[in-house]
């Protein structure tokens, strides 16, 4: 089973800042990661929160069940040291997704205190990025 978290104010997607984040839905995004993953017989369980503890909850309660992480940390990318050391205590591979450039937006967005502890990042490329990520998991999951 595959982890897709969205932190907060992706549960707007589609109508928030439609020139920045597309008009893709969270319903859309879940979807798509769905169906990448259902191709491979892999089951997804999404969730979204707009609240720190709320994601730190739910990552900590999934952390033996799951074989992989997609996340989209929204604006806790930039600040949350609570997450970065809970992504830290998960053993499985886990794929950062920003919507968005945020490397072409403001300064505070380029950095990630996340970063250090996932396997990597998918940035800038729309809701593509989660099925990329989603790709990848699959294929660690696999074995290849
Ligand atoms: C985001 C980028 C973050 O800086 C921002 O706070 C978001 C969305 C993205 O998907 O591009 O909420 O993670």
């Amino acid at each position: 089973m595959i982890l897709l978290v969205n932190g907060p104010n992706l549960n707007l997607l589609g109508e928030r800042e439609p020139a920045v984040y597309g008009s893709a839905t969270l319903a859309d995004v879940e979807r798509l990661v769905r169906d990448t993953c259902a191709a491979a017989g892999v089951e997804v369980t999404a969730f979204q929160s707009n609240s720190e503890g709320a994601l730190l909850d739910f990552l900590q309660q999934h952390r033996k069940m799951a074989k992989g992480l997609i996340l989209n940390p929204g604006a806790f990318t930039h600040t949350s040291y609570a997450l970065h050391d809970c992504l830290k205590a998960l053993a499985f591979p886990k794929v950062e997704v920003h919507i968005s450039n945020v490397h072409a937006r403001e300064e505070w967005r380029h950095r990630s205190v996340l970063a250090p502890a996932m396997d990597g990042q998918v940035v800038g490329l729309g809701v593509l990025g989660y099925r990329l990520a989603a790709e990848y998991l699959l294929s660690k999951i696999a074995g290849r």
